[in-house]
């Protein structure tokens, strides 16, 4: 496998698979793996000739007060973990590569982004969006997966590329959970023992909102009532939100139907955890 650190080096290797007909497909990583990434890895694989991933935990889609220094890192067991699923490439380029002196250029996508985690996350997106649309400069995929499991994330990025023209398909991967129910993240790590438990709480209020909406309630305000209650009840959370929007434009709506999604974002402890679920799709341990 190789691993490249510099940004010419990796348009070139992109740029001589291109010349010779290959298909790239990329997924774009912030490293610490677990189940969800390598599925993109193979869903990346099955439909390119070769697979780059790229672990940058990127600095401006931080706050200040978030946890960019002691975001998990384990660079050697990424590389063994993305060997094994057979990936091709790993970009892992530093700050000063990706953000040299005098970088003053952001991408924002406005309205999907300002709802939800836009609200508590100011700026999130816009370091999202900017830094996916440079790896795509970087990689030059055909192909790029991304998780449901950041739902308003999946939204902003299709919406960039279908905006600004780029020459690329976005392939979205549902979100892969514990045998539980909890949806996997880098950031589980952080979680207690008891507080893991309590996290708990947002499968089961996804799954009882379905339940309500599938016996037939399709008022939105109903529904997040009886999930914050679920919610609330578990030790150590503490709700940031619980809404039901479109799950196109990411506008609250007052009323469910099968392209509604409902999207939640808990702190438990000092781990904050989003989960969301789109009605009318399958909702799967
Ligand atoms: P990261 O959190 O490392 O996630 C990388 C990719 O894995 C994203 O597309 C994310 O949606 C997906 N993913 C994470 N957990 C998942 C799960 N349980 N099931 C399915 N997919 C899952 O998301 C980022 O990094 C960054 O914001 C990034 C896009 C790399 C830009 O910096």
């Amino acid at each position: 496998m190789n691993v490249i650190k510099s940004v010419r080096k990796m348009q070139s290797y992109s740029e001589s698979i291109r010349k010779r007909g290959g298909k790239i497909g990329f997924v774009p990583t912030m490293g610490f793996f677990h189940e969800g990434h390598l599925s993109l890895m193979k869903e990346a694989r099955k439909v390119a000739d070769t697979v780059v991933v790229s672990i940058y935990v990127n600095p401006t889609q931080f706050g200040p007060k978030e946890d960019l220094s002691k975001y998990p890192r384990d660079f050697d067991r990424d590389l063994k973990m993305a060997g094994n699923v057979n990936v091709d490439c790993i970009f892992y380029p530093s700050d000063r590569e990706m953000y040299p002196a005098h970088y003053q250029t952001y991408v924002d996508v406005e309205k999907v982004t300002r709802n939800l985690c836009g609200l508590s996350r100011p700026g999130h997106f816009r370091g999202v969006t900017t830094v996916c649309n440079k790896l795509f400069n970087i990689v030059k995929p055909h192909f790029a997966v991304f998780g449901k499991k950041d739902f308003q994330q999946f939204i902003s990025i299709k919406r960039m590329v279908d905006d600004l023209n780029m020459d690329l398909e976005i392939i979205g991967y549902p979100t892969v959970r514990e045998k539980d129910g909890l949806a996997m993240s880098s950031r589980n790590k952080y979680l207690s023992g008891d507080e893991r438990q309590s996290a708990l709480s947002l499968f089961k209020a996804l799954k009882v909102a379905q339940k309500m909406y599938s016996a037939g309630e399709k008022k939105s305000a109903s529904i997040i009532t009886k999930a914050e209650k679920l919610i609330a009840k578990a030790p150590f959370t503490a709700i940031d939100y619980i809404k039901i929007c479109d799950a196109e434009t990411l506008k609250d709506i007052a009323s469910v139907n099968d392209k509604t999604v409902m999207a939640l974002a808990v702190k438990v402890g000092n781990t904050r955890l989003i989960d969301n679920h789109v009605f009318g799709e399958k909702l799967e341990k």
